[in-house]
């Protein structure tokens, strides 16, 4: 496996291996890598003849008051997942080789990054269009893999790549979930015992959401209300949003329709957790 840090250095492998008519995948990560990533890595070896993981720690789609400083790292962990799921090459640049001095240049997505985890995180989403569209021009895979739990991310990342005519084929996967349904992420590290048990109330807040919709309810204020209430009986819970919306638009709807994406932001302490489920009838 290639450890790879430099644009130039990466351009070289992937050059290599295109020449000898390989197709390449990869898998766009932050690092601190688990079940969700390797899930990717996964469906990336499945499908690709080269496998590539960006680890990076994005500096541009962290607020100023957000934990980009304690966002966790395992660098040696890493490795060894990375190098046990056979993937070929791990690029993992610095943060000065990926925004040079004078930096300026940024990828904005339109309506699709205002709503839901775009309305509490500003700028949030042209950081990671900025460079997932930087990952792309340096590794130029075939196909990159996204993790569903990241919904609105899948969605944002499609509507740049179809907008701006990328050759990349974007595959999203399934979350991946602990056995109780809390969905797996980096953040979860975060939280304390108690906090972890607290936190199974999103899923909670989501099956009772989906329920209420398969039991025939199509006002989307019943089901955000239901919704609300779950996650409100567990005091520590704080709601960041609830979201009853279009699964293309992320526009909130009135009423229910065949697909419609069920979506929350919560905080338990200090720490603030996602998740969502699409629910078809
Ligand atoms: O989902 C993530 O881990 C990040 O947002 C991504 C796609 C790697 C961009 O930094």
């Amino acid at each position: 496996m290639e450890i790879l840090t430099t644009v130039s250095a990466t351009r070289r492998f992937i050059a290599a291996h295109k020449q000898q008519g390989k197709t390449v995948g990869l898998v766009p990560t932050m690092g601190y890598l688990h079940q969700g990533h390797l899930s990717l890595v996964e469906g990336a070896r499945k499908d690709n003849d080269v496998v590539v993981v960006s680890i990076f720690v994005n500096p541009t789609q962290f607020g100023p008051q957000e934990d980009l400083d304690r966002y966790p790292r395992d660098m040696e962990k890493d490795r060894n997942s990375c190098h046990q799921a056979g993937v070929d090459a791990i690029f993992m640049p610095s943060a000065a080789e990926m925004y040079q001095p004078g930096f300026d240049t940024w990828v904005q997505v339109g309506s699709v990054t205002e709503t839901l985890c775009g309305a509490s995180r500003p700028g949030h989403f042209r950081g990671v269009a900025t460079v997932v569209t930087k990952l792309f021009n340096i590794v130029q895979p075939h196909r990159a893999y996204f993790g569903l739990k990241d919904f609105q991310q899948a969605v944002v990342i499609k509507k740049m790549v179809q907008d701006l005519n990328m050759p990349v084929e974007i595959v999203a996967l399934p979350t991946v979930r602990e056995e109780d349904g809390l969905a797996v992420s980096s953040r979860n590290e975060y939280l304390t015992p108690k906090e972890r048990a607290q936190a199974r109330v999103l899923y909670r807040a989501l099956r009772a959401g989906k329920e209420l919709i398969l039991a025939g309810e199509c006002q989307a204020q019943a089901i955000r209300k239901a919704m609300e209430d779950e996650i409100n009986s567990v005091p520590a819970a704080k709601i960041d949003y609830v979201s009853v919306c279009d699964p293309t638009t992320l526009a909130e709807v009135d009423a229910i329709a065949p697909a419609t994406l069920l979506a929350l932001a919560v905080k338990i302490g200090d720490t603030r957790l996602i998740d969502n489920m699409l629910v078809e009838i």
